[in-house]
């Protein structure tokens, strides 16, 4: 069974959006729901939009009698780890409260699926790599436990209330929309690709490199980068698989493949023709040597492949949507 009218809550941001154009493409009907606190108006253009935050059941009750969506997808969150560290309040608020509330108005309205944006920061530190989905969850960030308390929450609601759903535990999202209209913006900095580009332009300084001394091949850290767009068409698999289904999923999303941050500045210098300079830190706390997921587990479920995953496409994409995006297309010829 296929779902049909889609819910896609933060869908004027990064990932939300690529996620309604991947709906859209797929001929469903997206229906973005957003505080606009990082998102922008541009990013919305396969469905309406509704403007208001999930922390809201009055206005949440809304949209949802409104539209009669099916699937209610979740990408509203606060993202940047280093603000969870120094303002956790303003991080339970958003990320567990919102989810909070916006589950007890899923159930409430009886809509039968939900797919949620879930992160491979919930494993923290892991034991064993690649890593599978059966791993100890033991977060060392308050974005990785934020998420882990929505999981949490999502398990105890489908014991009660029957709700199914598909937790995506993605790994790093980047590059950008094919066709270069959308892509990863200006509140996003603190992501590596963006960074690594605007020092290439030479838009800021160097760039921040956290750590040389890593025990991998060039010292720098390893972790896995799957491209949006593949990320977005695993939610259309994942909504219609847990509607077909009525099973819950619990799933990695990443290429299974790691590769360090200075192949990763490789790349970014191969897609600009320029070099990225970059000034050396010492590690970052709470930073693990390597990331890269087991994809076994995916593969299987869904039958899904990433297909955009190659880091030159990555960053070549990436590269595309930040000339248009930053206005110096020509300059960057
Ligand atoms: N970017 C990554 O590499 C990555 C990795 C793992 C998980 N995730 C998760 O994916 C999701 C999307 O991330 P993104 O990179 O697209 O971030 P983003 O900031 O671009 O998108 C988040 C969107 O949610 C909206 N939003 C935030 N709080 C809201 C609220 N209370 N009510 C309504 N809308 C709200 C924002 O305005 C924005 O449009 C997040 O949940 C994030 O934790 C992202």
């Amino acid at each position: 069974m296929a779902v049909q009218r889609v819910l896609v809550c933060g869908g004027a941001g990064y990932i939300g959006a690529h996620t309604a154009k991947a709906l859209h493409m797929a001929g469903r009907e997206p229906i973005v729901f957003d505080n606009m606190s990082t998102g922008k108006d541009y990013a919305v253009r396969w469905g309406p939009l509704v403007k208001g935050d999930i922390r809201d059941a009055e206005a949440l009750r809304a949209v949802i009698r409104q539209y009669k969506p099916d699937t209610v997808m979740n990408f509203a969150a606060r993202i940047e780890v280093g603000e969870g560290e120094r303002d956790p309040g303003a991080f339970y608020d958003n990320n567990v409260s919102g989810v909070l509330n916006l589950l007890r108005t899923v159930v409430a309205e009886g809509v039968p699926n939900f797919v949620f944006s879930s992160t491979c920061a919930i494993y923290g530190n892991p034991e064993r790599l690649p890593l599978t989905e059966d791993l100890p969850k033991n977060p060392v960030s308050v974005y990785g436990r934020t998420k882990l308390v929505c999981e949490q929450m999502l398990e105890d609601f489908s014991r009660a209330y029957g709700l199914r759903f598909a937790a995506l535990r993605y790994f790093n999202a980047a590059g950008a929309d094919i066709e270069g209209n959308i892509g990863q913006d200006y509140a996003e900095f603190a992501h590596l690709i963006p960074n690594a580009l605007l020092a290439a332009i030479g838009r800021t300084g160097p760039m921040k490199l956290f750590g040389n001394d890593y025990p991998t091949k060039d010292g720098t850290c390893v972790r896995d980068f799957i491209h949006v767009t593949d990320l977005a068409e695993a939610h259309v698999l994942a909504a219609d698989k847990v509607a077909a289904t009525g099973e819950s999923l619990q799933l990695n999303l990443g290429t299974g493949h790691g590769l360090t941050v200075m192949e990763v500045l490789q790349a970014i210098e191969r897609a600009t023709g320029r070099p990225v300079p970059y000034t050396l830190f010492p590690r970052r706390a709470g930073d693990a040597v390597a990331l890269y997921a087991d994809t076994t587990r995916v593969t299987q479920t869904l039958g899904w492949k990433p297909h955009l995953s190659d880091i030159d496409t990555i960053c070549s994409s990436a590269w595309n949507f930040h000339k248009k995006s930053w206005g110096i297309a020509q300059a960057a010829e």
